[in-house]
């Protein structure tokens, strides 16, 4: 018998162990060996929960119990998670993980620790929710020379952007809906500011083309800036708007990552992808386009992912396969400002002032709330941000996905 200790009883740490208790026959088939909890690591106490029981607030047991051979983190955050986190590999114990904050910034290091060990450092859950990404990426399509990696990596931001889009819902309400699902972070800034997804974008993109790449490397925007007028010029120009994480291998190696809310086309397989699903388009250059499509957020989904690790870990404890990247450093990426796109646009200036600024711009037939939309030729950032902070006022420009 395998038994674990879960770390954080919030909506993940507690889909862990209703998915555990709920499929516990198959589980212990497919482990193996019978998978239990020994103890829950949280501050609050539970006394009308089934696991109550379980539950300790001092790390230190679970660090010193030798039969704990998996410990499962779900607090989230990269401080109190990441001295757990080290500690627990540093004593003997796989660790399986859905915190992708962690993951971004310190993975290089504990991956490390976890192959100095000789134990399993796993953390599916930690993009895309219950869709199986980060396994496929690094073994199904290991033969493979990855050029980019773009996706709906959020369910929060991606269920405010479908509501808005399909409903003419408003921002703060839909946000509140998703929070009530248990699909945002537990401060939906990192949701809506893109934090999440760019974190996110750094796992892939580490995973993919084997360096870290740290968040603060990743130009991120979120969707607060998006409006009903933006939404209303999509719809009309025959497209959505969708947050997207993208990482891009240049010919020269360098990666190009950023997260920005873009213009998608209607009949691109991403436009589809609605509510909290997540879609992840990964190309190789073998195997073309291949797109992963899931649930991207939400309690069971997320255990999904969390328990299929803890399977492997147990099931793999002797025979592990090491996930691996290189630590990152400036050489790693390349300025996305650099790589050209065609821009939506929406201002009050003459359509004088857009030819002459912009040349060769689409110009749309319908005024939106006082303002014209065009879409730029494409051009790099860093010449349309020269062009804006020149005198051209406009708001925020969208990149459109080709
Ligand atoms: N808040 C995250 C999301 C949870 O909405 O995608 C899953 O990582």
């Amino acid at each position: 018998m395998a038994k674990i200790a879960l770390l954080g009883y919030g909506t993940v740490g507690s889909g862990v162990a209703e998915v555990l208790h709920k499929n516990a026959a198959s589980i212990a088939r497919k482990a193996a060996e019978e998978i239990t909890i020994k103890y829950i690591l949280d501050m609050r106490e539970f006394p009308d929960d089934p696991f109550g029981d379980l539950v300790v607030h001092d790390f230190s047991i679970i660090e010193q119990d030798p039969e704990i051979a998996v410990v499962v983190e779900c607090i989230g955050g990269a401080t109190v998670a990441l001295d757990y986190v080290r500690r627990a590999l540093l004593a003997g114990k796989d660790v399986v993980t859905s915190n992708k904050e962690l993951v971004a910034t310190h993975g290089h290091e504990l991956l490390m620790i976890a192959k100095q060990k000789s134990l399993n450092f796993l953390f599916e859950a930690s993009v895309g929710g219950g869709i199986p990404i980060l396994r496929p990426l690094t073994s199904c399509l290991a033969a493979n020379d990855l050029t980019e990696i773009c996706g709906i990596l959020n369910g929060t931001t991606n269920f405010i952007l479908t509501k808005m889009f399909k409903e003419g819902k408003p921002f703060d309400e839909v946000l509140k809906i998703a929070q009530e699902k248990g699909y945002a972070e537990r401060n939906p800034a990192a949701d809506i500011e893109g934090t999440d997804a760019c974190r996110k974008i750094c796992i892939l993109a580490a995973l993919a083309f084997g360096r870290h790449v740290y968040p603060e490397q990743v130009p991120t925007t979120g969707i607060t800036a998006i409006t009903g007028t933006d939404v209303a010029f999509a719809a009309e120009s025959g497209m959505t708007v969708k947050l997207l994480g993208r990482a891009i291998r240049r010919e020269d190696g360098k990666i190009c990552a950023y997260v920005a809310p873009h213009f998608v086309p209607l009949d691109n397989q991403l436009a589809n992808v609605e509510d909290v699903f997540n879609g992840i388009v990964v190309c190789g250059d073998a195997i073309g386009d291949v797109m992963f499509y899931g649930r991207g957020a939400g309690k069971l989904p997320t255990a999904s992912a969390v328990v299929a690790d803890v399977i492997d870990a147990t099931k793999h404890h002797s025979t592990k396969k090491f996930l691996d990247w290189a630590e990152g450093g400036p050489d790693v990426v390349a300025d996305m400002a650099a790589l050209p796109m065609r821009w939506f646009i929406r201002t009050t200036e003459s359509l004088l002032r857009i030819g002459k600024c912009f040349g060769d711009a689409e110009v749309m037939s319908r005024v939106i709330d006082g303002q014209v939309g065009f879409f730029t030729p494409k051009m790099p950032k860093c010449r349309v941000d020269e062009i804006l902070s020149g005198g051209f006022s406009a708001a925020a420009p969208i990149p459109i996905l080709a």
